[in-house]
């Protein structure tokens, strides 16, 4: 079995993973793998999979999962098993993790490590219902937090922030739900085998970032 560094990143819906992966993965020279953005590119993009994959985004469902796995193994066949990677929303419920494992074993790689940030139902509504994202660049705000400079606008790319399709409070709610049902019995999984490291995601994102270097430094 290769030794590279396979990492997956989950957490509730506004955790911050997304806020958090480029940096991890920065920081580790791994190969982000993020299933939400890929499968937004796809809406945009109007492609055969964004297609299917719309409603199921759209009302805070899960996509199906031989439609994200097979996603994963066709990345994963174009960037090769010589690197590290990060996985950011993916795996999300037990029956994805099967699909997952059973990829990994054909590149001769395993899970190393869990990142599992945690925060508590108010900060996620707080947290999403404020978030604005550049069209262009795709980076993140945060009304109160990480506010752009001028008015609604992308700081790099002066062009109006727009809200996430998904961020409406009665679909926050469903996702809330579905990590509920779907995603925390997938932590558990990983907690059995000693490969979670949790972290308190209510800290400011600096912090944050931290310690979730810490806890990945004690899988290396
Ligand atoms: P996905 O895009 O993965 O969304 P999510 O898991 O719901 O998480 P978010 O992207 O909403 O939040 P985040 O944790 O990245 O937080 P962020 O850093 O932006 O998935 C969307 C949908 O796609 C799913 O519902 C599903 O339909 C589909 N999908 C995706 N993956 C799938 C899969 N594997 N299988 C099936 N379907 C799949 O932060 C949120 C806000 O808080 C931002 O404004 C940020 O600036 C701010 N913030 C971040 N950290 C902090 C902090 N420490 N303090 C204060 N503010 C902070």
């Amino acid at each position: 079995m290769k030794d590279n560094l396979v990492c997956i990143l989950i957490g509730p819906p506004g955790a911050g993973k997304g806020t958090q992966a480029k940096n991890i993965a920065n920081r580790y020279k791994c190969k982000l793998v993020s299933t939400g953005d890929i499968l937004r590119e796809n809406v945009e993009n109007n492609t055969e999979l964004g297609v299917q994959a719309k409603n199921y985004i759209d009302n805070g469902n899960l996509v199906p999962a031989e439609l994200v796995a097979a996603m994963i193994k066709n990345t994963m066949e174009l960037y090769g098993i010589n690197i590290n990677y990060l996985f950011d929303g993916f795996p999300r419920d037990i029956e994805q993790n099967v699909l997952f494992e059973k990829i990994l074993n054909e590149f001769d790689l395993s899970v190393k490590a869990m990142i599992y940030i945690n925060i508590e139902d108010d900060v996620v509504f707080d947290r999403l219902t404020n978030r604005r994202i550049c069209p262009k660049c795709n980076r993140v705000y945060h009304l109160k937090f990480y506010p752009p400079k001028f008015d609604n606008l992308c700081d790099d790319c002066k062009v109006e922030l727009i809200t996430r399709d998904d961020d409406k409070k009665d679909v926050i709610k469903k996702r809330l739900e579905v990590f509920q049902k779907l995603t925390h019995p997938l932590v558990e999984y990983y907690k059995k085998q000693n490969k979670v490291i949790e972290i308190n995601g209510n800290k400011n994102s600096e912090d944050v970032f931290k310690n979730i270097i810490s806890g990945i430094n004690c899988f290396r």
